[in-house]
């Protein structure tokens, strides 16, 4: 939530902070602005609206020099969006500038402070207080690192703050609290950044930075201290995806491109993770498996789309390791007193590993005792830094703010962990981790087809862009994706959907049923699932009250043909295995559906990729 870019170095730093803004533009979109200093002034440009408003306005009137500088893309937390909340924010003498992440719990206090000594405030966010209070400090003599340093000591809360200052036009300094932001390595140039997507343009070197540290860049040099002002240790690393990654390739929304980039997705995520010889290998795992074998419960914590990546691990870990999973939404978890103990294992799924609520949760076990695995697809981010092992999913970067490979990676690494508990533990039998990784490996080829043969799903989507609501049904497995595919449709297309567990449906739902009404069905895998009879019934209830029936099932399933409106045919895979592939025409039908209607599908309303605040 909200991007930040600093720069320091010879280049002009106005449009590279605009160009990196653009970059994480994701991150946030109700506002933004930059600043830069030269010559013992700052210059900044703030504007409601998405980034193109900002650009407009530069192109205009551009800012009258073009020395060092910050910028901010922005999600509203205190103060609507408009200009005079957008960041940067400037202190009462013109002095500071700084633009923020998070939000600052003890912003009351400190702006009643400010306001008692006579400082009048500018805007309605609790970021504004952050440069009155650093101006304060460089008026009592303070550089600006150490002001930085007194001021985050007197913060609660989250925050990535990154700050100038008139008189050092050298120098951007950085700090974080449980909110990212990384250090971009150049020659003769340094930049800060929410996300290396934002530098990826000038440098692959970056630097990852703790909790409580403040970072000094200048064009030469890189200073990280802690709050306390003692040297800390970094971890440098080399940003390994291909630049191609951040770009839309030709596609009209990220989300499409990334929808596309999933075989190739799930393929990489299980490279080097099965060997020749029939056994897997989880060698980032960093859990001995004594400590592997002594579990005997599971809790998966995460959020929304990576909630149900967990809901489906669920039924696969259980099936087949038999110790008990429980899946919870992490904001929950951590607030309920949990039942945790050395011998469970909380796994937390995060395509971001940013999310605060899931880092809440995992500090919570991580306190009770428990260890901590981390399924995550951002290297450097703070869930797996902060957890005991790390399982990471190699989707590569995610830029739509809807998951799609992020979810389908998540699956894959999900599915890793539970063969990989088996095989330790030894419960699956005969040559069934083998024959289920075998499946796994030609998923790419399995998923491939299913994008191939996506023209009925988009061709819907013309049919039901005046639908009021939809529905969406599926049991065992199929209840994840059944809630996963009306997640994708809510947050693309703004149109009510729900998902249900399809044996619910009598219990209440059904009264919802009527002419005309979408209703999108999985249906289990024919013959080998004892559930798919039932899902059939169900589609009979449903279509016997006027349902216009959807229906996802194996492509030569000779119960559907009768039954279904539109039958959007999956090719066969254990059922286990079945949302890999019954998850992406709903993603097609989602992206296609708001395209139809004239969203901006990368950006929906009111949305953020990572959700940095609790
Ligand atoms: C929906 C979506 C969100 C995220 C959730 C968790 O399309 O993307 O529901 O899945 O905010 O995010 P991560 O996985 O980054 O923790």
């Amino acid at each position: 939530m909200c991007g930040i870019v600093g720069y320091v170095g010879a280049g002009r730093a106005a449009e590279i902070i605009m160009a990196g803004l653009k970059r994480l533009e994701y991150r946030g979109y109700d506002s933004a602005g930059v600043a830069v200093v030269t010559d013992r002034t700052i210059a900044s440009a703030k504007k409601a609206g998405k980034l193109g408003n900002l650009g407009q306005q530069l192109a205009e009137s551009p800012l009258p020099f073009d020395g060092i500088g910050i910028g901010h893309t922005r999600w509203a937390t205190h103060g609507v969006p408009n200009d005079s909340n957008a960041h940067p924010h400037l202190s009462f003498d013109g002095r500071v500038a700084v633009v923020h992440n998070g939000i600052i719990e003890n912003f009351a206090v400190l702006r009643a402070e400010l306001t008692a000594a006579g400082i009048a405030l500018a805007s309605d966010t609790d970021t504004e207080v952050v440069a009155h209070l650093l101006a304060q400090q460089l008026a009592g003599g303070a550089g600006l690192a150490d002001a930085m340093r007194t001021v985050c000591n007197r913060l609660d809360g989250a925050f990535t703050l990154v700050a100038v200052e008139r008189d050092d036009p050298e120098l951007v300094v950085g700090a974080r609290r449980n909110s990212p932001l990384v250090v971009g390595v150049g020659k003769g140039e340094n930049y800060l950044a929410s996300d290396v997507a934002a530098f990826i343009d000038h440098t692959r070197d970056a630097i990852e930075l703790g909790q409580d540290q403040v970072v000094e860049i200048r064009a030469d040099s890189v200073t990280v201290t802690g709050f306390d002002g003692a040297p800390a240790q970094v971890h440098p690393y080399h940003v390994d995806w291909d630049l191609s990654a951040a770009q839309k390739d030709g596609f009209d929304w990220f989300m499409r491109k990334e929808i596309y980039e999933q075989p190739k997705a799930v393929g990489d995520t299980l490279l080097g993770r099965y060997d020749a010889d029939g056994s897997l290998t989880l060698d980032e795992l960093r859990i001995s498996k004594a400590d592997l074998r002594r579990i005997d419960k599971i809790i998966i914590v995460a959020c929304g789309t990576a909630s149900y990546a967990g809901l489906v691990a669920k039924y696969a870990i259980e099936h087949w390791t038999r110790i008990a999973c429980e899946v919870e939404l992490a904001h929950e978890f951590r607030y309920r007193d949990p039942i945790v103990t050395s011998n469970t294992l909380v796994v937390c799924i995060s395509q971001s590993g940013e999310t605060a609520d899931s880092l809440m949760a995992i500090r919570h076990a991580s306190e009770q005792g428990a260890k901590v695995l981390a399924i995550c697809n951002t290297n450097g981010s703070t869930i797996p830094r902060e957890s005991d092992a790390v399982i990471y999913t190699h989707a590569g970067p995610e830029i739509g703010v809807a998951s799609t490979k992020g979810f389908t990676t998540q699956l894959v690494a999900c599915y890793l962990l539970g063969l990989y508990l088996a095989q330790v533990r030894g419960t699956l039998f005969g040559d069934e981790i083998g024959r289920l990784m075998g499946e796994l490996e030609q998923m790419p080829q399995t998923l491939e087809r299913v994008l191939e043969n996506a023209d009925p799903v988009l061709k819907l989507a013309a049919d039901f862009a005046d639908a009021p609501s939809v529905l969406f049904l599926g049991r065992h497995v199929g209840y994840p994706v059944a809630l996963e595919g009306a997640l994708k449709l809510k947050e693309l297309a703004y149109i009510h959907a729900e998902g249900f567990a399809a044996g619910e449906l009598k219990h209440g739902p059904i009264a919802l049923i009527q002419d005309r009404l979408p209703v999108f069905v999985v249906v289990p895998p024919q013959g080998r699932d004892m559930l798919h009879d039932k899902v059939v019934s169900n589609i009979a209830e449903i279509r016997a009250r006027g349902a216009l029936t959807v229906v996802l099932a194996e492509d030569d399933d000779t119960e559907i043909e009768s039954l279904a409106d539109v039958w959007i045919r999956l090719p066969k895979v254990s059922t286990l295995l079945q949302p890999l592939v019954a998850t992406i025409p709903l993603q097609l039908f989602a992206c296609e559906l708001a395209t139809k209607k004239g969203h901006d599908v990368d950006q929906p309303r009111n949305l953020a990729k990572s959700v940095t605040v609790e």
